[in-house]
């Protein structure tokens, strides 16, 4: 079971920002979406939810997802986007059940909980989303996507979590936390796509990784053929070396100059 989009093009105002992209992501694994700022990995994601209309296609296990109704997409996918915000005074529990409500396991009064758990923070269901710190926020609405799939696989089809930067405001803990996340949905059948900017991380925690440069993909493939010295240098224009003692990559930024 897999997402797979073929020739994904996006125009956003009067710019191309996505130029023809082919990529394929595989349920049991975690892909990592990485690239410069402005790269075009916010429009890829958005693409592969279905959210934004593009050229191409997506194929989510096989169905258009672009024809698919709107529940039938919520019972199948989540999505964390980069930020979201909240113009009302919801409590933390309230902002869990919205996700959970669009989900297929309404019915399931144990998930919200469960959810707000797997972030750490059910001692703070009763607490007004407004009034936690930015990184209590984001574990928040991770736990809300979470309880809309909080079964990685339902009816024998696997779910899917597309994560826009999920660990960019939490300490090194909830980093790890998150990944720790990911990682048991995708070793349970789910799918996860998340954009990353950790590379550390990334090499950590990710089966795939789609580099993507200026709306194209200048590499994807296994974690250890995508981030190697010259074509990290290449796609962020500063000097990057990899080191892979002892255990797994380590990315080490060296002076920022442009590589000529
Ligand atoms: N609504 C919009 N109208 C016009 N251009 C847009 C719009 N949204 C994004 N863009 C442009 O599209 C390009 C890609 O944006 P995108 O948000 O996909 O980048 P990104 O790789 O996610 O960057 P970041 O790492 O900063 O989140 C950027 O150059 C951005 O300026
Ligand atoms: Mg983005």
């Amino acid at each position: 079971m897999s997402v797979i989009g073929k020739d994904i093009r996006a125009t956003l105002g009067t710019r191309e920002v996505l130029r023809g992209i082919d990529v394929e992501a595989r349920a049991g694994e975690v892909t990592a979406i990485i690239g410069p700022n402005g790269s075009g990995k916010t429009t890829l994601l958005r693409c592969l939810t279905g959210e934004l209309a593009c050229h191409g296609t997506v194929t989510l296990d096989g169905e258009d997802i672009h024809a698919m109704p709107a529940h039938a997409l919520a019972a199948r996918r989540a999505v964390l986007e980069q930020a979201t915000p909240l113009a009302f005074p919801f409590t933390v529990a309230e902002v869990v059940r919205l996700g959970h409500r669009a989900g297929a396991e309404a019915t399931d009064p144990g998930v919200p909980r469960a959810a707000l758990a797997a972030v750490g923070l059910q001692a703070k269901a009763g607490r007004f989303f407004q009034e936690l710190s930015g990184g209590e926020r984001q574990r928040v609405q991770l736990a809300r996507v979470l309880a809309q799939v909080w079964s990685p696989v339902l009816d024998r089809r696997s779910r899917w979590l597309f994560l826009d930067e999920p660990v960019a405001s939490l300490d090194i803990a909830h980093q790890l936390e998150v990944m720790h996340v990911s990682r048991g949905f995708a070793d349970a059948g789910g799918g996860v796509v998340t954009v990353m900017h950790d590379l550390n991380l990334t090499a950590m925690g990710a089966d795939r990784v789609i580099l993507v440069s200026e709306g194209r993909i200048l590499k994807s493939g296994a974690p250890d053929a995508v981030l190697t010295d010259t074509t990290l240098s290449a796609a962020y224009a500063c000097g990057i070396r990899v080191n892979t003692a002892p255990v797994m990559p380590f990315i080490l930024p060296q002076a920022a100059r442009p590589v000529g």
